[in-house]
């Protein structure tokens, strides 16, 4: 028999090590490796359809003019968020990771997901919810009385099956023969050929790396659901990551009705795509229009408040800025942001006091990006800086303006990516005026004669400096 062998893994980071180490070289932690048993004795290469050994196949080179692909390989689901994110629809034979807090809502984003799409098998499985916990939820995410609910195309041809052990999983796969497989979550499976306990590093990568085989295997796209640790990471090795195709973070506040998905990685498309939903009682909406949730609804102007048109992704939404500056009550002013770079903050401050005269260095600033999201495009800058004066001076700003423009380290407004696209967005939403960049015209241009500039209802201003 051969003799069982066992390594240790780090727990934050998945570094292996043959013998014990107090501080992982991979990720610096201290104390995160454990003692995994990796193979038990006599098996030898996995494979996911005999569930015990196989003879391993070998692939042959192909002419790359020889390979046949179609485009259409995408499965469109019926929302168009996840679509969006996933860079237009679900990849046949593609594994999806998704990871997120516990209870924002990653089972029933994916369990909405299978409900609706008609005319496709689609498996749930599930390790940590019993069929009737899940029967329980999706009565809320289809309100359909309970009889009639299996003539409802989506939900007819919906199988959930509880169970963890991977061998398993794979046999009933078989004979189901699912068109996409959900797996919640991936920290729950074991499979046979590892010995350490469900959610070890040793674990998960096995796990992964079975149903990645069936997924590449079978054309089947797999949806892992992961949990994340309390710095925000997807639990277990970062290979993971590594292995998947995609990577899609949902995230949100839980005390608010918001939750975005977003793509961390994606092989298959953008990953600076964003998904908006609203979680209501009877599961997620689709939020189409995410300028409206982002911008707040007021009567009055109010100072330190100021919108900004930013791009995520290909996106433009309006998004407000909201700034409080107060003389500091100790020797060091604070200086905090919600959503902003807190660095990018204080070079803007550095900008503020070094070129226009203002003395902050005595005031605390605070800043809040609305609606939770965090903001990285850096059409955000005049905005930030029009708040912190705003809010400076106590003048506010007018609710009908809006900015859209970086600012650079002398002070300087420099031009941002597709300002057509922002413009237009800001007029569709009934702004009156839209400061940008006086570079972003066509050389030589002033607004008015610039021909592409005339279409726009609202009115355009130009800066050049802070
Ligand atoms: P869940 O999908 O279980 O989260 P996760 O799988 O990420 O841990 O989401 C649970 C939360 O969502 C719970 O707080 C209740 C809420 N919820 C709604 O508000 N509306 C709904 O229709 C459903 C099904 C859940
Ligand atoms: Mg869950």
């Amino acid at each position: 028999m051969a003799k069982t062998r066992t390594a240790y893994f780090c727990q934050s980071c998945g570094h292996e090590s043959a013998k014990w180490l107090g501080k992982c070289p991979s990720c610096s932690q201290w104390n995160t490796f454990v003692e995994e048993i990796i193979e038990k004795g006599n098996v030898s290469i996995p494979d996911w359809k005999n569930g015990s050994t196989s003879t391993q196949r070998s692939n042959k080179p192909a002419a790359i003019h020889d390979i046949i692909y179609s485009e259409e390989n995408r499965l469109i689901t019926p929302d168009n968020e996840l679509n969006r994110v996933l860079g237009g629809g679900i990849v046949s034979g593609s594994m999806v990771l998704i990871g997120g807090e516990p209870g924002i809502g990653k089972s029933t984003l994916m369990l909405q997901v299978a409900l609706n799409l008609p005319g496709l098998k689609v498996l749930y499985i599930s390790g940590e919810e019993s069929e009737q916990q899940i029967k329980m939820r999706a009565e809320r995410l289809v309100k359909v009385p309970d009889k009639e609910s299996s003539n409802v195309p989506g939900v007819a041809d919906t199988y959930i099956l509880t169970e963890t052990s991977t061998q398993n999983i794979f046999k009933q796969i078989e004979i189901l023969e699912p068109d996409l497989v959900v797996v919640d979550s991936i920290q729950t499976l074991y499979s046979a050929h590892i010995e350490s306990t469900p959610g070890s590093v040793s674990q998960v990568r096995e796990c992964t790396a079975e149903l990645l085989r069936f997924a590449k295997e079978s054309g089947t796209p797999v949806f892992l659901i992961g949990h994340i640790t309390k710095d925000g990471m997807i639990a277990g090795p970062k290979i993971l990551e590594h292995m998947v195709d995609t990577v899609l973070q949902f995230e949100g506040d839980r005390h608010h009705v918001y939750r975005i998905l977003r793509a961390v990685k994606n092989r298959f498309g953008s990953a600076s795509e964003l998904g908006i939903y609203e979680m209501l009682g009877s599961g997620l909406r689709e939020v189409s229009n995410p300028s409206e949730i982002l911008l707040s609804q007021r009567d009055e102007p109010l100072s330190g408040i100021t919108i900004s048109v930013i791009l995520e992704g290909l996106r433009p939404m309006l998004i407000e800025t909201q700034a409080l500056v107060s003389v500091s009550a100790y020797g060091t002013p604070q200086r905090s942001g919600t959503g902003f770079d807190t660095k990018r903050m204080n070079m803007l401050l550095a900008v503020l006091e070094k070129k226009c005269g203002f003395k902050l260095s005595t005031q605390d600033v605070f800043l809040n990006i609305a609606g939770g999201l965090r903001v990285e495009d850096p059409a955000i800058d005049l905005a930030v800086v029009v708040a912190i004066i705003s809010s400076h001076e106590d003048m506010p700003v007018d609710s009908k303006v809006c900015f859209a423009a970086e600012v650079g380290l002398s002070g300087e407004i420099r031009a941002v990516n597709r300002i057509e696209q922002r413009i237009a967005e800001a007029e569709k939403l009934g702004f009156e005026k839209i400061f940008i960049s006086k570079y972003n015209l066509p050389a030589g241009k002033k607004v008015q004669d610039g021909q592409n500039w005339k279409k726009y209802k609202i009115e355009i201003n130009t800066v050049a400096k802070v």
